[in-house]
């Protein structure tokens, strides 16, 4: 997205009906892009469509879309393909966290499709549009838990162990999907730069920081939101949807990252992420096994 095509840029955001996400859209919005947002809470969709369209010089669509869904997710990829010449940003920042082990209509852990397979699947679907607008960008919205997060490979319970078949732990889970969203972004960088089909887009992840008054923390048991409460109360620890907003439009849109990709990015630039994220065999495999959990060809873009 650069500066002076600004007012033409269209960018796609998920989760912008709360949280990091809708102070990020407004941001977006103010440098005249028309921004796409989507999440299942249509007042709060509609509200935030309204408002930033009102109050600023970009135009926000909102639409209804449980992205847990596979067939919602293929749904709204198909439609900005057909309404959309061009996509300079598609940005994957909805996300939760889930208490009890919930499982979809497409039988996977909910954590672990919203999280991850959505923006996979999304990604996947969008990809030629990506690589139709030049200098195209796919942000994530990861986390530092990403660091404590395990995903075990070895063997034929891949499956299973992804799906948290073998027993459930809500911040595992959570810690699981934001390891995918890092290892998902490094191994996406790499395959946009190897084909020339996706000449030019750059993808990279970024940790808005540890906020503790959004939406995420509603539905973790009654021991993670006393945590919660106390450690935000900490001076220093915690920080707000603006400054997650700001990390996270930066990555979307200045010029600093324009031809950077494969970056895990924190409140002061680019950081290393955890040896795991970075352990190419197992980007591969988890890469693979999306691809197989979805139902597409793992070979893309
Ligand atoms: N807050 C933190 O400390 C923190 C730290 C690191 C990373 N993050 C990441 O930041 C991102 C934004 O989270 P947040 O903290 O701003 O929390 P939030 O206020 O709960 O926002 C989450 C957004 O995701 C959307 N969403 C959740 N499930 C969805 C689904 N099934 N289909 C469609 N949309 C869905 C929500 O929309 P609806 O409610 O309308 O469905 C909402 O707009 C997440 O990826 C989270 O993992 C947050």
């Amino acid at each position: 997205m650069a500066p002076t095509t600004a007012a033409e840029s269209v960018v796609l955001l998920t989760g912008g009906t709360s949280g990091i996400g809708r102070a990020a859209v407004r941001r977006l919005a103010a440098t005249g892009a028309t921004v796409v947002t989507v999440g299942r809470d249509r007042e709060r969709g509609r509200a935030v469509a309204a408002d930033v369209t009102a109050e600023t010089p970009g135009r926000v669509e909102f639409r209804r879309v449980d992205l847990a869904d596979q067939s919602a997710v293929r749904n709204l990829a198909s439609a900005v393909d057909d309404e959309y010449d061009r996509l300079d940003a598609l940005v994957h920042n909805a996300g939760l966290s889930s208490k009890e082990r919930r499982e979809t209509a497409d039988g996977v852990e909910l954590t672990l499709a919203v999280n991850h397979l959505a923006p996979y699947l999304l990604t996947h679907d969008l990809v030629d549009l990506l690589g139709a607008t030049r200098g195209a960008r796919v942000v994530v919205t990861a986390s530092s838990v990403h660091r404590r997060g395990k995903i075990d490979l070895d063997d034929s319970e891949d499956l299973d162990a992804l799906n948290s078949r073998s027993g459930y732990d809500a911040l595992d889970a959570y810690a699981r999907s934001k390891l995918a969203n890092v290892a998902f972004t490094l191994e996406l960088a790499e395959r946009l730069r190897a084909s020339a089909r996706t000449e030019g887009v750059v993808a990279n992840c970024v940790h808005p920081g540890f906020i503790p008054t959004t939406g995420l923390y509603r539905d973790v048991s009654w021991r993670a939101k006393l945590l919660t409460r106390l450690a935000g109360a900490v001076p220093g620890v915690g920080t707000d949807v603006e400054e997650g907003a700001r990390r996270l439009v930066a990555v979307t849109t200045d010029d600093a990252y324009a031809d950077r990709t494969g970056l895990y990015v924190g409140g002061d630039g680019p950081e290393q992420p955890s040896a795991a994220a970075r352990d190419a065999a197992l980007r591969e495999r988890l890469w693979r096994l999306s691809a197989a959990l979805v139902g597409v060809d793992p070979d893309w873009p």
